[in-house]
């Protein structure tokens, strides 16, 4: 059972995903600066994690706070927010959690809470933030594994699993472990995603883990395995969905969703209402982070292109809305027109 980040007496522990497959360390991070360096540097990454993250951070730094006046413990909390706030910009979830955290911080103020007490509430209010994430992915698991056939081939892009989540389940993983449970056989095929190789070094690792059979590919073999009719239904993750259902996630989504609507073949998004922003009307108004051009030069310390070259390394696409066939959450299967379907999940 993989859990990649955990409270603890000492600080928050991170698996380092920077390092597997071939290695499993743990580290153990001491204060919020900490916390936000791991998060920016992808010790932890995926949507759902990095909310966790982001809500045992805040709680770290407040546990850490030393002063004893109300109004100085404000303005820490207000940089600490901050900080978090600039790891990374187009998981919705870092952004949902921070703001979780305040209105925590803020009812125990109202209710006149000593600065031990408010310490005690906000490490209380992460930690229910984590169970409720990995509560959420059992759930999805649960709907998302009814969508599967028995006997199917799932493609799957960059990671989605328990790394990139609360733990346990995942989303996307999710719903492949969902279907797994409910006794169906299924095999997965992963994209190795490029650059950051999510799907060769997270993705193939869980599976493996679990002993769910899976195959690595290159994220270019994917048509060609359509085409064959290998594979049966694509499900993903997302960083951050729009109110209309549009669909952020890694880089790379959108062509495997325009290749699954050109073979027919349906193309499930996983994530939990957290991830869904209906402050977005539409993908447009996502901010799509674009990372360190060496991870496209560069395999680690092995240069691949020339010295001075013009480089893009956008983190994410859009998928825009009528490519996805499902977009599967806590609640149920949300299908078009995600519009009205999405906001009634919240009002359940
Ligand atoms: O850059 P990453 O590794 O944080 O990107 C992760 C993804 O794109 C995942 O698909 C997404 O966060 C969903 S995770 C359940």
């Amino acid at each position: 059972m993989i859990i990649p980040v955990k409270w603890s007496d000492e600080g928050v522990l991170m698996l380092d995903q920077r390092l597997l497959p071939t290695e499993e360390k743990w580290l153990t991070l001491k204060s919020y600066t900490e916390v936000a360096d791991g998060i920016r540097e992808m010790v932890v990454r995926g949507a759902p994690a990095i909310g966790v993250s982001a809500a045992y951070g805040i709680a770290l730094g407040v546990k850490n706070f030393v002063g004893t006046n109300i109004a100085d413990l404000v303005e820490e909390f207000d940089y600490i927010s901050e900080v978090m706030g600039k790891t990374r910009p187009t998981a919705v979830n870092l952004f949902w959690a921070i703001e979780r955290m305040r209105r925590t911080f803020d009812q125990a103020k109202t209710d006149g809470k000593s600065i031990s007490d408010i310490k005690q509430t906000l490490i209380a209010e992460a930690k229910n933030i984590h169970d409720e994430d990995i509560e959420s992915q059992r759930m999805i698991a649960e709907h998302g594994g009814k969508l599967l056939a028995d006997n199917s081939t799932v493609l799957t892009h960059c990671n989605a699993g328990a790394l990139a989540t609360g733990g346990v389940w995942g989303t996307a993983l999710g719903v492949i472990r969902g279907a797994v449970n409910q006794g169906k056989t299924i095999a997965v095929i992963a994209d190795e995603t490029r650059p950051y190789l999510q799907g060769a070094r997270l993705t193939a690792w869980e599976l493996q883990q679990d002993n769910i059979p899976v195959t690595l590919i290159t994220d270019s073999m994917s048509g060609h395995l359509m085409k064959k009719g290998r594979v049966q239904a694509v499900v993903v993750g997302s960083d951050r969905i729009a109110a209309n259902g549009d669909v952020a996630n890694k880089i790379g989504t959108y062509m495997v969703a325009v290749l699954a609507r050109q073979h027919n073949i349906p193309f499930y998004v996983a994530a939990p209402l957290s991830t869904v922003d209906l402050n977005c009307p539409t993908g447009e108004e996502i901010p799509i982070e674009e990372r360190n051009t060496r991870e496209v030069t560069h395999v680690q310390e092995i240069q691949l292109a020339p010295e001075g070259i013009s480089v893009n390394n956008y983190a994410f696409d859009v998928t825009p809305n009528e490519f996805v066939d499902a977009i599967i959450t806590e609640k149920g299967v949300a299908r078009a027109p995600y519009t009205e379907t999405l906001r009634r999940m919240f009002d359940e």
